[in-house]
């Protein structure tokens, strides 16, 4: 079975035991596609959620287009009842190492494990692609997203002093991955 194929069916799997773990509601994750009919209507409700999450200096809102169109970007989303509940951002900078570039979950959707199924997805994906290292920036005043990333076995790499702005630093997390 091709590694493509591995990851298809690992998908669906993963989607049954959303779908099983959800009284009621239809939760449904999604890799967003350039040929699908709803790209438009997609992207535009995530940029709503984009400007209402993030703060101008971390947001993608005036980007997202542009990010989704760069090679090896890829985007997952999670809907409930048709209301997108959240995404997660991915791109594979080269064949070794990815990078997640956007993680959010809305508000009222949070603490219910949307956050850590995305991540879940989104390094599925990248493994798939046989990526040895996992990175991304993170604001250490975020300690939600923080305690995800370690949960999900992330490690602290370096403090990036003014990443997003003159007075906002990140910490830059990584997780590795043999291969062999
Ligand atoms: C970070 C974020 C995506 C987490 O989404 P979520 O769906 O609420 O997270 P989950 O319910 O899947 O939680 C998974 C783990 O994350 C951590 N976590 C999530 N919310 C937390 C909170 N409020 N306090 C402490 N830990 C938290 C915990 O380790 C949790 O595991 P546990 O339930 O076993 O304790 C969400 O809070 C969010 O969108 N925040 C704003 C945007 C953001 O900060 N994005 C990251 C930018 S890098």
């Amino acid at each position: 079975m091709s590694i493509d194929r591995d990851w298809y069916s690992g998908f669906r799997i993963f989607r049954l035991q959303i779908l099983k773990n959800m009284a009621g509601k239809s939760p449904e994750l999604t890799e967003l596609q350039r040929t699908s009919g709803s790209w438009a209507k997609v992207v535009d409700e995530i940029v709503r959620l984009e400007k209402k999450i993030f703060p101008k200096h971390e947001s993608l809102a005036r980007s997202f287009d542009d990010e989704l169109k760069k090679k090896n970007s890829g985007l997952l989303y999670l809907e409930i009842d048709g209301d997108i509940a959240g995404y997660v951002m991915y791109s594979s900078a080269s064949s070794l190492c990815a990078v997640i570039t956007k993680l959010a979950v809305k508000e009222k959707y949070r603490r219910q494990g949307h956050g850590e199924a995305l991540m879940k997805a989104a390094i599925a994906k990248c493994r798939s692609k046989r990526i040895n290292r996992i990175s991304l920036h993170v604001d250490p005043l975020r300690s939600s997203a923080v305690d995800l990333y370690k949960k999900l076995g992330f490690q602290t790499d370096t403090l990036v002093r003014a990443y997003y702005s003159s007075d906002r630093d990140a910490c830059r997390m990584f997780i590795d991955f043999d291969n062999e």
